[in-house]
Order: structure tokens, then C-alpha cells, then sequence
């Protein structure tokens, strides 16, 4: 979502500026800004559309000046125009504003300030903070930030700048992400570590309530009250190779790509070979703990709200404990029922998704554990849970979520493990789960080797306007998976279904001309699948199907076969989601479309 960056030191800000904003492009935005310090005043340039459109304003008039800041908007108050872009001024025209987030009474704030007689530019509720910070100011920009603050309700990820206080930046956090990053004779602050590689790896996270003062040679953090608090300085482990695309056409085929080695650095250190057991410290859960939960609710929204579907089917398999999978978005506001019992597992790539961030407090506030399965390190969801695990998958820039799902799957077997060993499952099963995960990088390799294939059957989709994602068990939530990767960056409408529910409704849609992908691994329900493959083509209907070797039954139903190879049931996801990432993805491709930021979407939803 919207990205924010500041910079004060020696050198010129607009070009540091431009590139932190570029490397935050991956998050979506519709709109951008910079504004900086110069000759006593502030220059500040913005544009609708493609950060593109921001540099050609510039190209031959860049600002000159040394104290800056830049930011990408997504729009949520008022259309993505120029005029709503950030940097906001202040009544004055002294004072300017970025800010991610929504504030809540700005409606309030906003009439207050107009009877008072200030002029509103745009929409946002950005200017109206913008405007309170003025009307605050006097002579002091941390105390006047601060003051606003206390006045505020919502999230935000603000930072503000004075032309009277040149060399100064005020950071603020409620909600919001928003990193410090110190360096040498210069500080930096964004709202996402990537926009900082290029120039610093420590690195201070601001936590909810925390403000930052910086200049070139000094940060001193507060919070709304207090003048300083004591922070740790992390060191950011990415390196810039790591979010670059590696020669690849695009970040999302990458990351497909990369899968073989990010579920092994999901595994690395944690499977137990002797003991067929896993050996998780983060998730800080001893035996006696684990013993007592009596049911677990697994919440996320999207694409980890599939994977949290999948490990409902393994917890209950082979755990049997009672799981619910609830979408993020609906648990906070239907009174669900929650007890010191029940453990609630939270799972994020990003780990700042405003739903699930919500949905995990409200559990923690009606007592119960909350764990937290999580790819960014930092985000605010790991800091917020009890314990839990980071799926170390590295940075996911792609906006359709794919290597942080097989991740987040092969973390769900793990968890699954751990409390499988301590009730049913036995030593000799719990080894043949840890053999079969450890064969899975090797196995999607082979699948990536068949790439080529996959790429041929996406000129089944040709001309297509709408797709059926059919599976059963454990294969139903990667029917949704497909679906939903096929949707988002194809923009053809697709169906996740389960494959036998079909026949009440969705089977009146099926003609020649819906491709109809059908995820059928040779497992428990095999057969069952085989007679909902027979329907569709009763129906004329031209099935792509996901199988095993030597399926010869599904093949010669199917119009097009592709081959995975075979695992442990509960496992089959993490294999049968990659032809279908593959597929959407060369589909996506053959149509033109904008693979790693598709229209109308963010990398990461902090906004309710
Ligand atoms: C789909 C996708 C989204 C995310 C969802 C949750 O490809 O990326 O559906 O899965 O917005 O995001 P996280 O996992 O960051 O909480």
C-alpha cells in the first residue's frame, strides 16, 4: 500500500527520494510526491499515475535541497488525482505532510478547522492532520506533531517537515508501519525496509504511540508524552540482490522460481529426523501448553487465508483438534467465541495486514494464546503475537502472493507436527511427515522443470472471460488458490470450487469455452474426483487436470494432463499450487497485463 520515505544529510534528497520510492513501487499506489527544503522554503511536486509520470514533471527542474520526503499514495479519502497526492501543506504553506493510514475523526477535525477558516485543498483527511499541525505550531514541530497526535483517532505512518526547521524530519507511528534507518552522517526513515537498503541495514522500528525526531547526525525517539525512549537498533538482513528480479521477466515468475529454496529455509533447523518431530522455538508453546489447547481458529485474509484452509485439514487429520478458519475481516466484529483454551494462529506475508492485525488483538484481549506464522521480519503482527514462526521465504515484491503460500504451508505441517506427536501420531509417522517434507524442494524443482508445459496450455485461455478451479480435501482450498492467482493478475473471472458442490450451480456455466482446471492428485479422493471430471465433460466442458504419473484414467477424460509428483496427501498442495501459479502467471502474461502490480491492488492491505 502507500509508501513513505524521508531523507535529511549531506547529500541532494530528490534523487534518494525517487529511488526509495521505486523500490516501494512493488506495494501499488496511484499516485505520487516529493516535497523538499529549499531556499527557505518548501518545493513540492506530485502526480497521478506511475511514479513514471513524477519523474518526467521533474526531468530539468528536480528540487534542489538536502531535507526531503517522497511518498506513494493509494488512494482511500478522495480519487487518486494530483491535488490529493501527498506531500499536504499546512495553512501556511510551511508545514508538509506524507501520512499512510486513515484518520478516523478527521470529518470532525476537518469543521473545526473550516470555522476557524482554513482552505482545503483536496479530500484527504491527510490535509486536515496537515493543517491541525499548523494551527499547533508554535516554533516547536515535534511538539506541535506530537500535540495533533493526542487530538487524532486512526492509523497513521506520518512524516512531517518545516521550512522553519530545516535539517528536521518528525516521524510518527500509530498503525501504520514506520522504520528509522541510520546512517552515516544521514538518517533515512520509510514505511518499508526496502526503500532503505540502498543506503543503511540499521535500522529502528517504531512501535504504535512512538514518534521520531531526526537530523543528519542524530534520532531521538519519543513517544506522544514522554521526550525520549530507548529503541534497538536491528540490522536489516535482505540485501538489495535479493529484491532485485534476478534476471527474470518479472518478480512474481521469480518468486515461483524460488520456491524449491524458500520452503527449505522455512524447514532449515526446524525438522527433528530422529525424533520425526519439529523443534520450533519461536512458537515458545512447552509440551504441558500445547497439551491444553483445546481448539484452535486460524485467521488471515486472501491467499494465506487458503493456506490457513489447508491447515485446518492437517491439524484436524492428524492432531485432532478442532479447527476453525476464520477470514480475518469478519472474526473482530461477530463476537466469536474465544477462551484461555483456544489458540489462535495468525498468518501474514506481510504481516501489517490491517484485518488480521485487528483480528489477532481481539483474540489476545478474550484471553487466548496468539501465534503468528509471518514473513516479514519486524511487521507488526510478529510483534504483536505471543510467539510463532517467520517463514523466511525472503522478500515477496510480486503483489499475487506465491512463495509466501507454499511457505506458509509447509509452516502449518510443522506447527501440525509439533502438537500430531505430543496426541496421535506415532514415532514411524512423524518420521515419514519430516522424509516427505524434506523431498518437497526437490519435488517442486521437477515441476519447474516442466514450466515449458504449463506455458503451452495457457493459450487455453485464450479468449476466455471466465474459469472453474475444481478440487476436493485438501486440493479444494488450491482450487480457490488458482482461482484467485488467475483473477487478480489476468483479470479473467475464475471459481474456486469444490469439485462435487459444482453440480449445484456453477455446472450451468460450463460450455466449450470456460476452461475448467481440475486439481486431482492420486489421494484419498481420487475416485470421487474422476466422476466430477465426467460430469464436466458430459457438459462439453474442456478440463485441464493436475494429476499424478500414469493416471490414465483422468487422462483420457482431459483435455490437456499436467504431472506433479506424489507426496503425502496432506502435502500435495505445496506441489499441486505451482503448475497453477505457473498458469495464471503465462496467462496474465499472453494478455498484457501488469503481472507484478495489477490494477486496484496492494502488496499489503493496511487499511480495514
Ligand atoms: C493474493 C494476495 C492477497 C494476500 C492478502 C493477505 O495473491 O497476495 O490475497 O494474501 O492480502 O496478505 P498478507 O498475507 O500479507 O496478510
Amino acid at each position: 500500500m502507500c509508501g513513505i520515505v524521508g531523507y535529511v544529510g549531506p547529500k541532494q534528497a530528490t534523487p534518494i527520494l525517487m529511488e526509495a520510492l521505486r523500490r516501494m513501487e512493488y506495494r501499488g499506489y496511484d499516485s505520487a510526491g516529493i516535497a523538499v527544503l529549499n531556499n527557505g522554503g518548501i518545493e513540492i511536486h506530485k502526480a497521478a499515475g506511475k511514479l513514471s509520470v513524477l519523474a518526467g514533471e521533474l526531468e530539468g527542474r528536480e528540487p534542489v535541497g538536502t531535507t526531503g520526503m517522497g511518498h506513494t499514495r493509494w488512494a482511500t479519502h478522495g480519487a487518486p488525482t494530483t491535488v490529493n497526492a501527498h506531500p499536504h501543506l499546512d495553512q501556511s504553506g510551511r508545514i508538509a505532510l506524507i501520512h499512510n493510514g486513515i484518520i478516523e475523526n478527521s470529518t470532525a477535525i476537518k469543521k473545526a478547522l473550516l470555522a476557524r477558516g482554513h482552505v482545503f485543498l483536496s479530500e484527504t483527511d491527510t490535509e486536515v492532520l496537515a493543517h491541525l499541525i499548523g494551527e499547533l505550531y508554535e516554533g516547536n514541530l515535534e511538539e506541535a506533531v506530537a500535540a495533533a497526535l493526542r487530538d487524532v483517532d486512526g492509523a497513521y505512518g506520518i512524516v512531517v517537515l518545516s521550512a522553519d526547521e530545516p535539517g528536521t524530519l518528525i516521524a510518527a507511528r500509530n498503525g501504520s508501519p514506520i522504520v528509522l534507518g541510520l546512517g552515516e552522517g544521514e538518517n533515512l526513515v520509510a514505511s518499508d525496509q526496502s526503500a532503505l537498503l540502498d543506503h543503511t541495514r540499521s535500522v529502528v522500528y517504531l512501535d504504535n504511540g512512538e514518534m521520531a525526531v531526526l537530523s543528519a547526525n542524530s534520532y531521538r525517539v519519543r513517544t506522544l508524552t514522554t521526550r525520549q525512549i530507548d529503541k534497538p537498533v536491528n540490522q536489516i538482513e535482505w540485501d538489495l540482490a535479493t529484491i532485485e528480479r534476478g534476471g527474470f521477466d518479472h518478480f512474481m515468475l521469480k518468486e515461483i522460481f524460488e520456491q524449491p529454496e524458500s520452503i527449505e529455509n522455512t524447514m532449515r533447523g526446524h525438522l527433528l529426523e530422529e525424533t520425526g518431530n519439529v523443534r520450533v522455538y519461536g512458537l515458545k508453546l512447552s509440551d504441558t501448553d500445547a497439551k491444553k489447547v483445546k481448539r484452535i481458529i486460524i485467521t488471515a485474509c486472501g491467499t494465506s487465508w487458503h493456506s490457513a484452509l489447508i491447515g485446518k485439514s492437517m491439524i484436524e487429520e492428524l492432531a485432532r483438534i478442532p479447527t476453525d478458519v476464520e477470514y480475518a475481516s469478519e472474526f473482530r466484529y461477530r463476537n466469536p467465541i474465544v477462551d484461555s483454551e483456544t489458540l489462535v494462529i495468525a498468518i501474514s506475508q506481510s504481516g501489517e495486514t490491517a484485518d488480521t492485525l485487528a483480528a489477532l488483538l481481539e483474540a489476545k484481549q478474550r484471553g487466548a494464546r496468539v501465534l503468528g506464522l509471518v514473513n516479514v521480519v519486524g511487521s507488526t503482527i510478529s510483534r504483536e503475537v505471543h510467539g510463532g514462526m517467520y517463514l523466511r521465504c525472503g522478500p515477496e515484491i510480486g503483489v499475487a502472493s506465491t512463495k509466501a503460500f507454499t511457505s506458509q504451508v509447509v509452516a502449518l505441517a510443522m506447527v501440525t507436527l509439533r502438537f500430531a506427536r505430543l496426541r496421535t501420531m506415532s514415532l514411524l509417522e512423524g518420521r515419514r511427515y519430516i522424509d516427505a517434507l524434506q523431498q518437497l524442494p526437490a519435488q517442486i524443482q521437477q515441476v519447474l522443470d516442466c514450466a515449458p508445459e504449463i506455458e503451452k496450455l495457457a493459450s487455453r485461455f485464450d479468449g476466455a472471460t471466465n474459469a472453474l478451479y475444481l478440487g476436493r480435501g485438501v486440493n479444494f482450498p488450491v482450487a480457490l488458490e488458482g482461482a484467485l492467482k488467475l483473477k487478480e493478475i489476468s483479470y479473467i473471472h475464475a471459481e474456486g470450487y469444490p469439485a462435487a458442490e459444482m453440480k449445484h450451480g456453477p455446472i450451468a456455466l460450463i460450455d466449450e469455452n470456460m476452461p475448467v482446471v481440475v486439481v486431482a492428485p492420486r489421494d484419498a479422493v481420487h475416485g470421487k474426483i474422476v466422476s466430477n471430471i465426467q460430469e464436466v465433460r458430459a457438459r462439453g466442458g474442456k478440463v485441464i487436470a493436475i494429476v499424478n504419473k500414469n493416471d490414465e484414467e483422468i487422462s483420457r477424460l482431459a483435455e490437456a494432463t499436467f504431472i506433479v509428483p506424489e507426496t503425502l496427501d496432506l502435502l500435495t498442495p505445496i506441489l499441486t499450487v505451482i503448475p497453477l501459479q505457473l498458469l495464471s502467471y503465462y496467462v496474465a502474461v499472453n494478455r498484457g497485463c501488469n503481472v507484478d502490480q495489477p490494477r486496484n491492488l496492494a502488496k499489503s492491505v493496511t487499511v480495514e
